[in-house]
């Protein structure tokens, strides 16, 4: 095990993240978190899986092999899967969604993480080998097929016209529901009826503040968006042409391409040729799709709005996509540059060199609210295996040890607060305790 400062002694700080997942374990599926989101997310279980892994290959495959489970028809993989737990607003009565096998789903999707995933665990497996390493291998030739298809829907529903810059329909599908990058898309969104009035705000019991959470507006605009695509019965075609929020998604299609690549990957070691071939022909078009949307001025990835053309110009976290995928050295040595630098992870009034949601110095900078300001520990990681993976070890290093200074506290917590390093949101969320596991028992590679 690598010794990095954390505050924490590193096997205290793995042993309390594996106490948090098998705490949030109920079986099947790991709750994103035990109390505010007690059922299974998406890209959550993704980065679960990656932690799982470090302590238990076969839990890793049973988490992943639980979304599987609830794919639709169409390949998409949901952004929620519904577990027993009645506690979560707004639950699977007010989705009305349902898989082919009988999972209670939610109709939307979230950033397709999962490749990375399946790539984490099977590596975890061939580190162990015997048992460990045949089931690994087993399921990651198995599932090949459902990771292709949700690439495949991904594609083909999102990106019909071949741009190579995935649509959303709703903040939650961005996974980063409340940025200032959706901020003029709400604006458009007005509710033709009151959704949230003689409703329980359940997220707000599990937080010390309501200033973390989106605020009302917000939640009545996102159970509009949910009940218009409920309306169009979730079909592809319909949903865009009704529902009032799309937005192209830079950083889900900068996911995308990084994704079809490690799927490609995984496609070459199982001898599926053509299948490689098309997953790189996709990230190539995703990758340009990323590239075409950088500002000049700012260095930074922007936000298309398809309803009116609106180009969103907002200094975000979404704005380094180009550090997912790539593809033009220049620009990633200039991204590089503000990243680190005194406006991102440099700025003097940072308790760790973390990127905030939002750079601190925008005006509609939160440093509590959600996406709107706190660091997020599961994108420290994402963007750490990445920028590893492309050769840029230093800066990568560097989001490893001061991720994991910041986890020392034990809190877990959801997201954190830039200045102090206070944990917000809800304690103990699984994708942050598997990070931590990630990062201190798997050697950078
Ligand atoms: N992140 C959402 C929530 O806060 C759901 O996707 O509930």
């Amino acid at each position: 095990m690598t010794v990095v400062e954390t505050g924490t002694a590193p096997p205290a700080l793995a042993a309390n993240a594996a106490y948090i997942l098998r705490g949030n374990d109920i079986g099947t599926l790991t709750t994103a978190a035990p109390r505010l989101y007690p059922h299974l997310w998406s890209w959550d279980a993704a980065f679960v899986a990656i932690g799982l892994a470090t302590v238990s290959v076969p839990r890793a495959v049973a988490e992943l092999t639980t979304l599987l489970g609830a794919q639709w028809a169409s390949g998409m993989l949901p952004h929620i899967v519904f577990g027993p737990d009645e506690g979560y607003f707004p639950g699977p009565d007010v989705w009305g969604a349902t898989a082919p096998s009988g999972a209670r789903t939610s109709g939307i999707c979230q950033p397709p993480v999962h490749a990375i995933a399946v790539r984490r665990v099977l590596d975890a497996g061939r580190r162990n080998g015997g048992a460990d390493r045949d089931l690994a291998e087993r399921f990651a030739a198995d599932t090949f097929d459902r990771w292709l298809a949700w690439h495949r829907w991904l594609a083909t529903a999102r990106d019909p016209d071949g741009r190579g810059l995935l649509e959303i329909h709703h903040g939650w599908e961005s996974g980063m529901d409340n940025s200032p990058r959706w901020d003029l898309a709400y604006a458009g969104v007005r509710p033709g009826l009151d959704l949230l009035t003689g409703r329980e705000r359940r997220d707000l019991q599990h937080v010390t503040d309501a200033r973390q959470r989106p605020t009302d507006g917000e939640y009545r605009r996102y159970l509009w968006l949910v009940h218009q695509m409920k309306e169009a019965r979730y079909d592809d075609v319909a949903v865009r042409e009704t529902v009032d929020f799309r937005m192209t998604d830079v950083f889900m299609s900068a996911v995308a391409a990084l994704a079809s690549d490690v799927l490609a990957e995984l496609g070459d070691e199982f001898g599926r040729r053509s299948e490689a071939d098309e997953l790189r022909t996709l990230a190539d078009r995703f990758r340009a799709g990323v590239l075409s949307t950088v500002s000049p001025s700012t260095g930074l990835a922007r936000d298309v709005d398809l309803r009116t053309g609106a180009v969103v110009d907002v200094p975000t976290i979404g704005g380094f996509a180009p550090l997912l995928s790539g593809g033009d050295a220049a620009l990633v040595r200039r991204q590089l540059d503000l990243f680190t630098g005194p406006h991102w992870c440099g700025h003097p009034d940072l308790r760790y060199a973390l990127p905030p949601s939002t750079a601190p110095g925008y005006a509609g900078y939160s440093p509590r609210t959600y996406w709107r300001g706190p660091q997020w520990p599961f994108m420290n990681w994402l963007l750490y295996w990445t920028l590893y993976r492309a050769g840029h070890r230093d800066e990568a290093l560097s989001l490893r040890s001061e991720g994991l200074r910041q986890l020392g506290d034990l809190a877990f917590g959801e997201y954190y607060e830039p200045h102090t390093g206070e944990a917000l949101g809800s304690a103990h969320q699984s994708w942050t305790a598997a990070v931590a596991l990630d990062w201190l028992i798997v050697p950078p590679r």
